[in-house]
């Protein structure tokens, strides 16, 4: 059985607190793209953990999590986490990170820094972890791989190669300092001792667990709208965060997943740059940023907020080919007045409702709304569904309908037990 789990918008829905809630029933997590863009938060009792790549399973010690070929891995970073946790007593064990892995290197960050200050007022908006020129060594055949880096000889080979091209690109295009091979190789040797066991041929675990019949569940990272093929390019990622991502990211055949689990935020937000149609600029945008602690995991930049968008979320059924929606942070709409639904986009006077590939005319789209009553009871300490407001209910009911996908699961809160199950995701 293997349920994956994606975000619907533009990153930030809460997978991490989903993915751990649904862990509890999983035997073995599954991190397939992304890397240090990434920043998952789940809150246990008075704990707070920040993932970045470690999957959000790892809370419980005796389930496998696996970071998979799909994602880049910086190894400082890596080591940073790994040893966080360790301070804080989690038990790392059953980690296992695959052997086909590229790596995130100083030259990445630095090239993804300068890339941003060149493009200036039209900058992405990264997070400047190297995400977009590791991926493009992955693809240009020009990559570390965890196999290679965990051999001190072959890292040296790759890396006296690599580094002598990425210092004349970072001297004579972007005039900056060039990075020195030495110290570089003495870093990176000192994190494989604390890499190295990690290290397995995670598509071979992953296949011989489904045979076993343990149950995956994998955890993607940003979201669909940041995919560099269906997102709004060029303001993207640069992997596949939807469903078919897991695939090609982790090494199982498309046909063995089985449900893939759409997490959507009650509202919406966005970090980074590029169109967003149901933008809010006043007073409610900024009450629902504070409400909602709507500032980055991974960077602190206050996320841009916008009123739900069902053709985004259409968009994202079409292409993960959702069964079930989970809905978070429905706590923090509470006490606005009137709630809005973006239906369609009205584009030169035509509702249209997919989401055009052509930037400039998103740019030119305005939201077609629909006003739902808004509740005033603080609904983050309900215990049953049954029990919220009929306003909450008519919301979620709504939002069902539109989409005509079920919801599994409705999230008030930040914690465990502000998870309202209406539908086990693994039956
Ligand atoms: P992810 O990247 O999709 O895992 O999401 P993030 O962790 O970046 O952002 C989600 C934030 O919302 C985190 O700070 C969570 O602790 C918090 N959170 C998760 N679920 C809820 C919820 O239902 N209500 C509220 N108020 N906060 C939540
Ligand atoms: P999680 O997994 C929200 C955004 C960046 C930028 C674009 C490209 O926590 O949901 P990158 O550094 O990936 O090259 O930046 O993607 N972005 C995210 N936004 N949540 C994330 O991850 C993100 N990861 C990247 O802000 O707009
Ligand atoms: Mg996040």
């Amino acid at each position: 059985m293997a349920v994956v789990v994606v975000g619907t918008q533009w990153g930030d829905e809460a997978k991490g607190k989903i993915t751990d809630f649904l862990a509890e029933k999983a035997d073995v997590i599954i991190r397939f793209q992304g890397g240090t863009n990434a920043g998952h938060t789940i809150t246990v009792g008075e704990e707070i953990y920040k993932f970045h790549l470690i999957p959000s399973g790892i809370l419980y010690p005796k389930k496998d999590c696996i970071i998979g070929n799909g994602v880049v891995i910086d190894p400082r970073a890596l080591v940073q986490e790994i040893e966080g946790l360790q301070k804080r007593g989690l038990s790392l064990q059953a980690l296992k990170l695959s052997d086909r892995a590229h790596l995130i290197m100083p030259y990445h960050q630095k090239l993804d820094e300068l890339e941003e200050e060149r493009r200036g007022a039209k900058q992405i908006g990264t997070t400047r972890r190297g995400i977009g020129p590791a991926y493009m060594d992955k693809i240009t055949r020009r990559g570390i791989r965890v196999a290679d880096f965990i051999n001190e000889v072959t890292l040296r080979e790759k890396l006296t190669l690599i580094l002598k091209e990425k210092n004349e690109l970072l001297t004579k295009i972007y005039k900056a300092e060039p990075f020195s091979l030495e110290k570089m190789l003495k870093e990176f040797i000192s994190y494989i001792p604390v890499i190295k066991p990690l290290v397995v041929d995670t598509t071979l675990f992953i296949h011989q667990a489904r045979e076993q019949g343990k149950k995956l569940l994998f955890e993607g990272a940003q979201g669909t709208m940041l995919d560099m093929d269906h997102g709004t390019y060029p303001y993207v990622t640069s992997s596949n965060p939807i469903a078919g991502g897991a695939a090609a990211g982790s090494g199982i055949a498309p046909a063995y997943l089985d449900t893939v689990v759409g997490v959507v935020k009650a509202y919406t937000t966005r970090v980074g740059d590029g169109p967003f149609v149901t933008e809010l600029e006043g007073d409610t945008g900024q009450r629902i940023r504070e409400v909602g602690k709507e500032y980055g995991t991974t960077t602190g930049r206050p996320r841009r907020i916008g009123w739900l968008d069902m053709v985004v979320l259409r968009h994202a059924n079409r292409i993960n080919g959702l069964k079930y929606i989970v809905i978070t942070l429905l706590d923090v709409l509470t006490g606005i007045e009137t709630l809005r639904i973006c239906t369609g986009y009205l584009y030169r006077g035509k509702i249209i409702s997919h989401i055009p590939a052509n930037l400039q005319e998103l740019e030119e789209c305005e939201p077609v709304y629909e006003d739902l009553p808004g509740w005033q009871e603080d609904i983050s300490k309900i215990e049953e569904f049954g029990d919220f407001p009929w306003q909450t209910k008519s919301y979620v009911k709504r939002v069902a309908d539109l989409l005509g996908v079920e919801v599994a699961i409705v999230s008030v809160g930040p914690r465990r037990n502000q998870t309202k199950v209406l539908q086990d995701v693994f039956e």
